[in-house]
């Protein structure tokens, strides 16, 4: 022990302590992760709470769940169907239901009570879930829709081209309803109305899938949207990603077709069905004349058909519907939010061309749309919007990395004067938009941008003293969300936009801090299986509208990763339960026909993206820069087996453990030999990327580490002047892995760096997302987009992990028991963070000015931390509140502390 007892006391204060009266209250109530779901499809939903207190050291002791199929019937606790009695525990997260049967399509209610250390609280407020349609025989509804292309121009191949289809259908109720669900899928996309409203703010509905494997349907309680009599259920169809999009190995599954139905409880107890069968009306001769998320939007205004969604329409120029084939796939309620407009920006400039041609300026790189206001336009005269990331020179639009698609939304007025308009089935990624057609300078407050992404809760903030983090952070947000499609895709502005799987691997754990994306990822984790072949195969599309089996190693992995974090962010282990068969398969299928001799053979894409010798380049060509496929491939399929392992003592299939281990050592013994240089601690050619994934992935040689890190540090300072050298595969693990290995300084340089390569490089070229390159601003434009999230690498963890030390303890899971240990480079005075986990928020906020430091935390209630710091601190400890335990050890402080609000203190 030093002398340290003579320092200045830390002075530990529990910030809110002593009110013992304070409230404790059981808040966001969820079911399958989700507040109040519709449609739920899972025989034992799983419940999730949280608890809010100001009284420390908050410890769950037992609950007690009750679910009732009416709020009357709970509040009576009559009739019950589950009530689960007092169950000892201190868990409170994706806790399973275990009560009667639960019937299809039936709402139910649920409430919860705890007790904790500090006594109970009191019921819950009352929450509900209704069941998805369970059994397929129940399906009485039939696909119907236009069965041809019945307008000019249209076509199903190349540039598709395809007019929305309209839907109509009349009904008399005749009598109040009591309760009416809507059951609805439209595929591509589609837009549900019952009397002329909408009957959810949801765009892009249903989430994306493998057609011929599953389809999504929706479930919504429109019971409010009911009238007595006359009513008129409608629905706009648009193309999405079932008649897909042009480019010619893009996949056309078919012609946009509805099914739906809706079930209608009238308050007199009857009960009738309205479904899409031969009775409904069509046209696809409205306003919206094409539509394709690469091309764009036309709206031709004088086809429009006012109150087409409403009763009293004369629909008798519509068709009747044509039946149409099964998508294919097994109809599921979908798990995971639609997408919706989630934030509505206004532009910032604009600026006029010569030819009469304006460029607006949205101030942000941005996924959407643009919402026309009010814009003056000509019967007949085309208004025409396209959009692009960047301008050139001159300030025309940089369309080059747009690359085939057209990006052109256009607009036909019906007649002169004022509009506004904003398209149903189209998203751009854009910062600037081109306005062809108009005879005067509009207003900038005629356009707003309409930022969509599926609907997710923000998670987590954070702000340094460092402006190029904070920049960055900022980029990173807007950038991921943009990204967020039903699925994450690699762009959202080219013609890609797919769920490229390399782009997420550890990427996924770093989005988790930002946005509750535990529905969105449980659900492509369910695509990835979805497009699997019967040999094992992993797309690295998934959803696969480009089949790409290549059987290698370092894109399928993202797969594994991404259901690791689902169950470390948010305690959920159905993903790794649900895929361990598939996932199992997949490894052996790459053992048989992707490895030999314990070296993994096989590498499509190698360490994509690593900063090239030339600006002008889009990949290295220098052979001394370039890591070796089987190296990548080789220690990624390592952590594989290692996770395997993992992913077997949770789902019980213990007995596979041997095979993984022996596996993994004859691997790391063949991969060692051929790679690794004993007398120079290198891997292969020396790059950081070989040396940091064999480090980190735990393949080094014991007693080799300290010197192969000295390697990697030296490369980087030596050869790259401190700045990154390694493409989406080393970023992955470099951040941490410098900062593991006690350089966080250099970590913090990689960080900060304003000079090429650099994220801070992108801010300093005005970059408002992350690019796809590390010099995208000068290589071949053909890949050049600026919003790609996969160089983001593990750089949103090191963020959280080691800057903010919000961490789960080893073992710990969902945040259930903290590690807080900040690390604090050198020259960096602040940060603050928050998490919003699945227990409720964590706070980090620490500040260190000359020789005094203060440190607030906050760590939700039923949970606790091992909080670490520098030894040169004491503790003066207050009694009666949260500090567990505080013990001095060689290396530091170890400070066990449970929930409440604290702030560590040096004076
Ligand atoms: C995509 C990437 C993807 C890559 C794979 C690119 O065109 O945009 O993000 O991972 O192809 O090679």
């Amino acid at each position: 022990m030093k002398n340290i007892h003579f320092l200045i006391g830390l002075i530990l204060t529990v910030l809110i302590a002593g009110c013992q009266e304070a409230r404790m209250k059981v808040v966001s109530l969820k079911v399958e992760m989700q507040e109040n779901p519709e449609g739920v499809e899972v025989t034992n939903p799983r419940f999730s709470w949280q608890i809010t207190s100001a009284i420390p050291d908050l410890v769950q002791q037992s609950y007690r769940i009750q679910a009732a199929r009416s709020e009357d019937d709970l509040n009576k606790e009559e009739n019950l169907v589950w009530d689960s009695g007092t169950i000892e525990s201190d868990l409170s997260v994706l806790i399973p239901y275990e009560g009667e049967k639960l019937l299809s399509r039936y709402a139910y209610f649920w409430r919860v009570k705890v007790t904790t250390n500090h006594g109970e609280t009191g019921w819950s407020d009352v929450n509900n879930w209704s069941m998805g349609i369970l059994n397929k025989t129940e399906w009485k509804a039939k696909w119907i829709g236009e069965d041809r292309l019945s307008n000019p121009g249209e076509t199903a191949e190349g540039s598709t081209r395809l007019a929305a289809r309209y839907l109509r259908k009349f009904f008399t109720a005749g009598k109040k309803a009591r309760r009416a669900m809507l059951y609805v899928s439209g595929l591509g996309s589609y837009e549900a109305y019952l009397n002329g409203k909408r009957v959810s703010e949801d765009v892009f509905a249903p989430t994306v899938s493998w057609y011929p494997e599953r389809v999504y349907y929706n479930v919504y309680d429109i019971t409010s949207l009911m009238k007595k009599n006359e009513n008129l259920l409608a629905v706009k169809l648009g193309n999405g990603r079932y008649f897909g999009m042009r480019q010619s190995d893009t996949q056309v599954f078919g012609l946009p077709r509805l099914l739906a139905q809706l079930e209608i409880e009238y308050s007199d107890g009857t009960s009738e069905l309205i479904v899409s069968d031969e009775s409904w009306k069509i046209t696809s001769k409205g306003p919206i004349i094409a539509n394709n998320e690469f091309d764009g939007e036309e709206y031709d205004a004088r086809l429009e058909m006012s109150q087409w969604n409403k009763a009293g329409f004369d629909d008798s120029n519509w068709e009747a519907v044509d039946i149409m084939g099964d998508p294919g796939g097994k109809l599921t309620a979908q798990p995971n939010p639609n997408i919706r407009v989630m934030e509505e920006i206004s532009p910032i400039g604009m600026i006029e061309l010569h030819d009469g041609r304006f460029i607006l300026d949205m101030g942000q790189n941005m996924v959407g749309w643009l919402k026309i206001t009010k814009l003056y336009g000509k019967k007949d005269q085309p208004i025409t919007f396209r959009f692009a990331e960047l301008l050139n020179p001159d300030s025309t639009l940089y369309l080059a990395n747009i690359r085939s698609a057209k990006v052109a939304d256009k607009y036909i007025p019906g007649e002169n004067g004022s509009f506004s308009w904003e398209p149903s089935f189209v998203y751009h990624g854009f910062r600037f938009v081109e306005i062809t057609g108009l005879e005067e300078r509009p207003d900038l407050s005629s356009f707003s941008g309409k930022v969509i992404y599926d609907r997710m809760e923000t998670t987590g903030d954070f702000k340094t003293s460092n402006e190029i983090i904070n920049q960055t952070f900022k980029n990173a947000y807007w950038g991921i969300r943009g990204n967020y499609r039903g699925m994450p895709t690699d762009c959202p502005q080219r013609d890609e936009r797919q769920g490229w799987l390399g782009d997420r691997a550890t990427g996924c754990f770093g989005e988790a801090f930002i946005f509750d994306n535990a529905l969105l990822y449980g659900k492509w984790v369910q695509d990835i299986e979805d497009s699997q072949s019967p040999e094992g195969s992993v797309s690295v599309v998934s959803p696969r509208y480009w089949t790409i089996y290549n059987d290698d190693v370092t894109w399928p992995a993202a797969w594994f990763y991404a259901v690791k974090m689902l169950y470390y962010h948010y305690g959920n282990s159905e993903p790794i339960k649900k895929h361990y068969p598939s996932m199992k398969r997949y490894l052996e299928r790459i053992q048989e026909v992707s490895m030999q001799d314990c070296i993994l053979t096989k590498d499509t894409y190698g360490d994509w993206c690593m900063p090239p010798e030339r600006q002008d380049l889009i990949h290295s060509a220098d052979p001394a820069r370039k890591t070796a496929g089987p190296v990548l491939s080789t220690t990624m399929y390592y952590s594989l087996l290692n996770l395997m392992t993992e992913f077997a003592e949770i789902t019980g299939h213990r007995d596979d453990i041997p095979a993984y281990e022996e596996l993994a050592a004859n691997i790391r013994n063949a991969y060692n030999a051929a790679y690794f240089n004993t007398d120079s601690a290198r891997y292969d050619n020396n790059t950081v990327t070989a040396n940091i994934l064999s480090l980190q992935l735990g393949l080094a040689p014991e007693g080799y580490e300290k010197r192969l890190f000295e390697n990697i540090v030296r490369k980087t300072e030596l050869d790259f002047d401190s700045h990154v050298s390694t493409g989406v595969l080393g970023i992955q693990h470099l951040m941490r892995g410098l900062t593991q290995h006690g350089n966080v300084d250099l970590a913090y340089k990689i960080a900060t760096n304003t000079s090429y390569p650099s994220w801070g490089y992108m801010i300093e070229k005005g970059a408002t997302t992350i690019w796809e390159l590390w010099n995208g601003d000068t290589a071949d434009p053909a890949m050049n987009s600026g919003n790609h999230v996969m160089l983001l690498g593990d750089l949103l963890i090191w963020y959280y992990e080691d800057l903010a030390g919000i961490k789960n303890y080893p073992g710990s899971v969902a945040y259930k028991k903290l590690l807080m240990e900040p690390k604090f480079p050198e020259g960096h005075s602040h940060v603050k963070a928050s998490y919003r986990s699945v227990y409720g928020e964590i706070k980090s906020e620490w500040l260190k000015e000359g020789s005094s430091f203060s440190w607030e935390i906050t760590i939700p209630a039923n949970t606790s931390a091992i909080v670490r710091l520098p030894q040169e601190i004491i503790i003066i400890q207050p009694e009666g509140n949260g500090i567990r335990k505080v013990n001095e050890t060689d290396s530091g402080l170890v400070i066990e502390l449970g929930s409440g609000a604290y702030r560590l203190s040096n004076i």
